[in-house]
């Protein structure tokens, strides 16, 4: 059978290099076949192209990475309901997961209660659907305490909880057991990061393992605060720091943002990325924000009216601090957080009522 996917095309004289530096990180589609032509081989991928074209920096010329049509090899499962169908009981098969988190060679899956008799064959699963996987961890709670970490339970593979994450071509150093990282917000870093200007100064309030400060520093000359209370998240910001190469700079500032405001510059934009609790944080953020000044502000809210109800939140947290929207620049809603709940984002300009 035939099937679309993503490839790397390498001209034979670099395929044994360029197959080398693949094996090793991982990001060879194993399920199906090569394909050969006069002068090309094409390496079938199964991590996302920008991870492979990161991968492959050094090589930038030698190889091209495009869709083809590979053979799918036979009796290889194309996702996780085909890998696990025949070893579940039918009655079971809704509560196959659908989806899980990729973080690095790391894989967090939720598990049913319904399935837990299951848990190993679902982690063993993913392992053998995955070459480039080397975990896979269970969420054993839901993420908890000041630093929102959550517990999670090995499944399968290595015991290990350090991985390098690539999103949109920055490389993201992460412990999953010791701080807060969601693959799912890479788009959210990289849409923030674009309206960054040159020279500007951003505080992130509540910053984890630094994916803001990285996709901001990696295209723009601005200085990026880079705050958090977890010194185990702030430890992997500053292994990714020297892991790419970037034009901004960015300064690490550990505690509670409450209590380090003098060490900040004012800022042109804060993001507070913080969504259970960033509406108790903005005096910190009207302490440290130039006038006009634009605040990235993140809140779970529920699902209808969702902008209404983060204007109605912010106009209200402002006014006790003496300070008001100047304009709303724009609402994002990120992804549902939980059903009938979304995790979004509203950018706007506030001043102090005085001026
Ligand atoms: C949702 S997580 C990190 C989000 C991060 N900006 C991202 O996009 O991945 C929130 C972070 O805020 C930190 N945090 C919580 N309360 C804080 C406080 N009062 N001051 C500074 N950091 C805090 C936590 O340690 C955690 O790393």
């Amino acid at each position: 059978m035939k099937q679309h996917s993503s490839g790397v095309r390498v001209t034979y004289k670099f395929a044994e290099t360029i197959l080398k530096i693949l094996r090793k990180y991982k990001a060879i589609n194993l399920s199906l076949e090569l394909i050969r032509d006069s002068e090309h081989l094409i390496i079938p991928i199964i991590l996302p192209n920008e991870n492979v074209l990161s991968i492959l920096e050094n090589y930038q010329s030698k190889f091209e990475v495009s869709t083809f049509n590979f053979i799918q090899k036979e009796n290889t499962p194309k996702n996780l309901f085909e890998a696990l169908e025949n070893e579940i009981p039918t009655e079971l098969h809704d509560y196959i997961p659908k989806s899980y988190d990729m973080i690095g060679d790391i894989v967090v899956v939720e598990i049913h209660d319904e399935m837990l008799d299951y848990k190993d064959t679902i982690g063993k699963a993913l392992l053998s659907l995955f070459p480039s996987i080397n975990t896979v961890y269970r969420k054993a709670s839901a993420v908890i305490g000041k630093i929102r970490v959550r517990k999670l339970e090995l499944l399968a593979g290595e015991e290990k909880c350090e991985t390098v994450h690539v999103e949109h071509t920055i490389k993201i150093f992460t412990d999953v057991c010791k701080a807060y990282f969601s693959p799912r917000l890479g788009h959210e870093h990289n849409r923030v990061a674009d309206k960054v200007k040159n020279k500007e100064t951003i505080v992130d309030l509540f910053t984890g393992v630094g994916p803001f400060p990285l996709h901001i520093a990696k295209n723009k000359d601005a200085i990026i605060y880079a705050v958090d209370i977890n010194k185990a998240a702030l430890s992997c910001l500053e292994k990714s720091i020297d892991l790419n190469k970037l034009k901004g700079s960015i300064a690490l500032i550990y505690g509670d943002c409450r209590n380090v405001t003098e060490s900040l510059l004012e800022a042109d934009k804060v993001i507070m990325n913080l969504p259970s609790e960033a509406h108790e944080y903005l005096d910190v953020a009207c302490q440290i924000i130039k006038p006009g000044g634009i605040l990235y502000f993140y809140q779970f809210v529920p699902d209808d009216n969702p902008e209404e109800k983060m204007i109605q939140i912010l106009e209200k947290k402002l006014k006790e601090q003496k300070y008001s929207i100047k304009e709303i620049i724009s609402f994002q809603k990120i992804r549902e957080s939980a059903p009938r709940e979304i995790h979004a984002c509203l950018e706007v300009s506030i001043l102090p009522d005085s001026t």
